[in-house]
This record gives structure tokens, C-alpha cells and sequence, in this order.
């Protein structure tokens, strides 16, 4: 008889974005007349940049000639990719990471998800609350806590982010191994400054835990003095692991990709005790599961970091960024308290006596605009919504008029 894997039944239904996308479509449904304007979730609007397309085009080209057709590619990525990650990404911000710590793969949600296939099943495992819910589903799923109760599962170590802590997450009281960060963060959009992160990598060096660092934002930090890389904090490559992404980077949400930063200094223990390389072990599982990306993508992504595909894809986060100060400074007049907007594309509101999906429901019916409500990203973020800034100026504007008449 085929058994399933009874871990899955202690999960919601369905998936946070998908159980949004469920209820948006009912409700255009039954109001066909309706222009929904969708800032939930982040979801890039903007076409790629010309340098990108450029780039895609000759990867394309390429693929239609015998002389230059490609099949299978390096699994790890290609050479010209991983080096140009690692000198713009990390080499020219004092980060020593070299080509062969990077491994190009589809996105940063599959490749935050896969990851903790690594680990044994009875690690303690610290997440922040609110969270991005694929760190969590994916623990779920591999076994790694019991059930859902009160809004959370028993086993994990939920790290509270509310307004008395800056939303930021605080060293556990208890031992664990296995740590998520996230910043910029999403959903909050709060940003950690180096000093914070050094506490982070400090207790991982003192407990032997490993932080898994999710900088799928990174590229709307705009301060100077802000890390873009927890590797710009020494020490970090022995105890953490990156997650970077195209999507939110250079719009490639539809064309799928990203990487992942696994630094050969980066040991775990096995059950003697022993160090194992890390890296030796993502290369295998990479290796196994994954026959890379595709070529005309990976020549796609390999232009972002072209002269001119530099000064394209910032003038697009900056074009976020000019909506996120919109939503910002609409979200302050109509009198509530939010964080985010600044280097990051997510706006987080406190809804006061506002449950997060009567919230939801109210913009969605008074409005027509889809925010994502916080309970969705954890028991933490019961009275808070997500607005997000990935949508057209004029659409960014509409919304904000709308929501100032529905809630006026
Ligand atoms: C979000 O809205 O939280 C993200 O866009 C979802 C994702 O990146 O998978």
C-alpha cells in the first residue's frame, strides 16, 4: 500500500499566495466590472531590462545554430555567470567568495525549500515570526516539528518581530542549530545593520549552528553603510549560507533565477561529531536533483551585470522604491504605523483593531486592491497587512486613492 508522508497533513490547506490568489479570483468573479490593482504578492510588473533581453536573445541565437548549441550545461551554473556574481556581487563589496562557492539554480523559494533536506530531522530549528511561509512549510514537510497549535507548530523556535523589538529577530533563550534571516526582511522590510548581523554569526560560531541568510532584497538597500551580503561580516562563511535571487533583482519573477552561496569554509557535524563539508554535500544534492538552468536564462542574468544592465535594472528598483515611498506616505496620512518602504519593496501596516484578514477583506471588497494579510506570514502578523510596491506607478496611485475613499 502507498503511504503518504503524514508531515503534510499538519500544513494549512493551501499555500499563503495561493490561498490569496483563490479568493481574488471569487471575487472577480462575482464582480467582473472590477479592476483589481494586486499589491499582494511581490510580484515584479516591470518588462526585463534591454540589456536582459539582449542578453536572452543571444543565448536564444545561440541555441539555433549547431555550432553553438548547448545541452546540458554545468550543474553548479555556467563559468561566466558564477564569476560575475562573485566579482560584482561579492568581490567588489569585500566579500571573499570565489565562483566555485555559487550554485545558479531556479529561484530563491526552491532553493530555501531544498536546502534543509541537508539537516537531520531532530535539529532545532529558530525562524523568525512573521516569516516568509516556504522556510516553515518546507520544515513541516520534512518532519522537522509536531503539530499546528495556537497558530504555531510545536518544535520550532518562533523568533517574535513586533514594534517593541524594531521587528527585528532576538537571539533564542534556548540552544539551536539551524537559524532563517532575512533582510531586507520580507514581509516586515526592516533592514539589520552589520552589528546585528555579527551577533547572528557569533552565536553560530559559539552554538555550531548555521544561518541560512535569505538577501532575495538586497538590491533596494540603497544606505552605504547597510550589509548587502552577510559575508561583508567576518566570519560569516564558516557558519552561513546565502540566497540570492533575479526575480525581485532584475525581474525575472516568469524567467527563474537565482543562486545560492555556499562557502567552502561552511562545515556541519555528522553524527560522530565530525565536520562535514557543507559544500560538498549541496554539490551533490544540486548535482542529483537539478540539471541547471537554462542557457538563454543564464546569458539573461549574466547581463545584469553588463554596464548598461547595471544602470537598467537599478533605475527599476528605484521605480519600486518611488512606489513604496507613495504607499509610505499615503499609509502615514491615513494615521496607521508601518515599517518598511524604505529599503525594501514591502510596506508593513499595523491595522490597530484590525483583524489581518478582515483587513484583507475590506480592501479587497471596498477597493479592489489584493494587500497579503500578516496572519498569513504567522500568528505574529495577526493585525498587520503587507502592502506591496511591484505594480505600475498609476496603479500604485489608484490603489492608494482607493483604499484613502474605502477607508475614509
Ligand atoms: C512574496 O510576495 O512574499 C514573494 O514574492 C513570494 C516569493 O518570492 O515566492
Amino acid at each position: 500500500m502507498i503511504k503518504a508522508n503524514e508531515h503534510y497533513s499538519k500544513l494549512k490547506a493551501s499555500y499563503l499566495f495561493a490561498d490569496i490568489a483563490k479568493r481574488v479570483e471569487k471575487y472577480q468573479l462575482a464582480n467582473p466590472e472590477k479592476q483589481i490593482i494586486k499589491l499582494g504578492i511581490g510580484d515584479v510588473t516591470k518588462a526585463l531590462a534591454p540589456a536582459v533581453i539582449k542578453g536572452f536573445h543571444d543565448g536564444v541565437n545561440e541555441m539555433a545554430d549547431d555550432a553553438t548549441f548547448r545541452g546540458y550545461g554545468p550543474s553548479p551554473g555556467y563559468e561566466f555567470l558564477r564569476q560575475a556574481i562573485a566579482k560584482n556581487d561579492f568581490q567588489d563589496r569585500g566579500a571573499d567568495i570565489s565562483a566555485d562557492e555559487i550554485f545558479v539554480s531556479d529561484g530563491a523559494k526552491c532553493d530555501t525549500g531544498n536546502f534543509q533536506e541537508l539537516f537531520a530531522t531532530d535539529i532545532k530549528v529558530a525562524i523568525p515570526d512573521p516569516v516568509y511561509p516556504a522556510y516553515l512549510d518546507t520544515n513541516v514537510m520534512a518532519g522537522r516539528t509536531g503539530e499546528f497549535e495556537n497558530g504555531r507548530y510545536n518544535g520550532i523556535v518562533y523568533m517574535d518581530c513586533l514594534k517593541e523589538n524594531n521587528f527585528m529577530p532576538e537571539l533564542p533563550n534556548e540552544d539551536v542549530d539551524l537559524i532563517y534571516l532575512c533582510f531586507p526582511n520580507n514581509p516586515t522590510g526592516s533592514i539589520a545593520t552589520k552589528q546585528e548581523l555579527k551577533k547572528w554569526v557569533d552565536y553560530a560560531k559559539d552554538n555550531k549552528a548555521l544561518i541560512l541568510f535569505d538577501a532575495a532584497y538586497e538590491a533596494f538597500i540603497r544606505d552605504k553603510n547597510l550589509p548587502r551580503t552577510i559575508y561583508e561580516i567576518e566570519g560569516a562563511k564558516e557558519v552561513a549560507v546565502e540566497f540570492r535571487s533575479f526575480s525581485k533583482t532584475a525581474g525575472f519573477t516568469g524567467t527563474r533565477c537565482g543562486f545560492i552561496v555556499v562557502p567552502k569554509e561552511c562545515m556541519i557535524f555528522n553524527a560522530k561529531n565530525e565536520k562535514i563539508s557543507l559544500h560538498d554535500m549541496w554539490d551533490r544534492r544540486h548535482s542529483t536533483k537539478f540539471n541547471g538552468v537554462s542557457y538563454p536564462v543564464q546569458k539573461a542574468a549574466f547581463a545584469v551585470y553588463s554596464d548598461e544592465g547595471k544602470i537598467q535594472v537599478k533605475k527599476q528598483i528605484d521605480y519600486y522604491l518611488n512606489n513604496a515611498d507613495i504607499i509610505s506616505k499615503a499609509v502615514e496620512e491615513l494615521g496607521f504605523d508601518y515599517v518598511g518602504g524604505e529599503h525594501s519593496p514591502y510596506i508593513w501596516i499595523d491595522g490597530k483593531d484590525k483583524n489581518s484578514w478582515d483587513f484583507f477583506d475590506l480592501l479587497l471588497n471596498k477597493a479592489s486592491v489584493v494587500c497579503t494579510p500578516g496572519a498569513g506570514f504567522g500568528r505574529c502578523g495577526e493585525q498587520y497587512i503587507r502592502i506591496s510596491a511591484f505594480n505600475s506607478l498609476e496603479n500604485v496611485i489608484l490603489a492608494m486613492s482607493r483604499i484613502k475613499e474605502a477607508l475614509a
